[in-house]
């Protein structure tokens, strides 16, 4: 342990104070944390002021978590953090990218039939989405099962109004069948923005950053045997496509959502007028061996 602090041996020290740590990963990630928090205070220099300004917004970001609100997460999402762990997780080795979770997963969601709406609702334009369920040697899995919540065409989720939309609007358990394949109707999602009345809309606002995501369906794909897949398909062409604020878009998932004015077409699908149809093979990777 050094007896005098410097500012060119305080790093050294704090790092040697976890010498003693029996975990290998533990010691690995507490010296790297000291050795890059110590590099980013010599490098800025801040204030006193500055810093229990710092100390200030932890605080107030740790209040603001509770049961249902999980303000470090948000905080981790747009720096940029959840997305980058989540790709480094999720290296695809063919499969489908991922993509981050995101707070709107709270209830599981209803299970539905294939071919079923998950809007309760009838406002927007309907919409199709389709695919199939594949190995990465484009084997079909069949009773594939299918998570999905989105917002509706106003941009909030069932969660977010619990007074004006119905319980379970915008979500959906689905098994594929037995060629793998899904489809449902539901309505094109609205871009919209992450909450923003805690502190991580004050940093956003600091920094002249907008709070929006764009339009997007969230889905989690589970089979036995594969890894279970996080991961969200990106309407093309909506609003912040280019400039997510969690920074979750996956050029790979951006889909097109093509409209459809042919009346036949529209009954194959049980549906009256035009709609949009969308289309999205999903490719799993085998679970890691345990
Ligand atoms: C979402 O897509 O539901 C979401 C993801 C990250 C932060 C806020 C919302
Ligand atoms: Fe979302």
């Amino acid at each position: 342990m050094a007896t005098d602090f410097t500012e060119e041996t305080a790093a050294d020290a704090v790092v040697e104070s976890f010498a003693g740590t029996q975990d290998p990963r533990l010691r690995e990630l507490l010296s790297s944390l000291v050795r890059h928090l110590h590099a980013f205070v010599r490098e800025t220099e801040p204030t006193i002021a500055e810093w229990e300004r710092a100390i200030d917004f932890l605080t107030a970001t740790g209040q603001k978590c509770d049961d249902e609100r999980q303000e470090f997460i948000l905080l981790s999402d747009v720096l940029g953090i959840s997305m980058l762990v989540e790709t480094i997780n999720n290296r695809t080795g063919g499969g489908t990218e991922a993509t981050v979770l995101g707070p709107f997963h709270m209830v599981k969601s209803p299970r539905r039939e294939l071919g079923d709406t998950i809007d309760l609702v009838g406002t927007g334009t309907p919409c199709v989405v389709r695919g199939q369920v594949l190995s990465a040697d484009g084997t079909p899995l069949p009773g594939a099962e299918l998570d999905v919540w989105q917002a509706n065409d106003q941009g909030f989720y069932d969660v977010q109004q619990p007074d004006l939309q119905p319980r379970a609007n915008g979500r959906g358990l689905f098994t594929a069948g037995q060629d793998g394949s899904f489809w449902f109707r539901t309505v094109v999602p609205s871009y919209y923005p992450i909450p923003t009345d805690g502190p991580v809309g004050t940093l956003l606002d600091a920094a002249e950053r907008h709070p929006y995501r764009p339009a997007h369906i969230h889905f989690i794909v589970t089979a036995p045997g594969y890894r279970a897949l996080t991961t969200h398909i990106f309407v093309a062409g909506s609003q912040y496509i280019e400039s997510d604020a969690v920074f979750a878009v996956k050029k790979s998932l951006i889909k097109e959502f093509t409209r459809v004015d042919d009346p036949a077409q529209a009954a194959e699908y049980g549906l009256t007028g035009s709609f949009c149809i969308a289309n999205f093979d999903i490719v799993l990777q085998p679970a890691a061996e345990s």
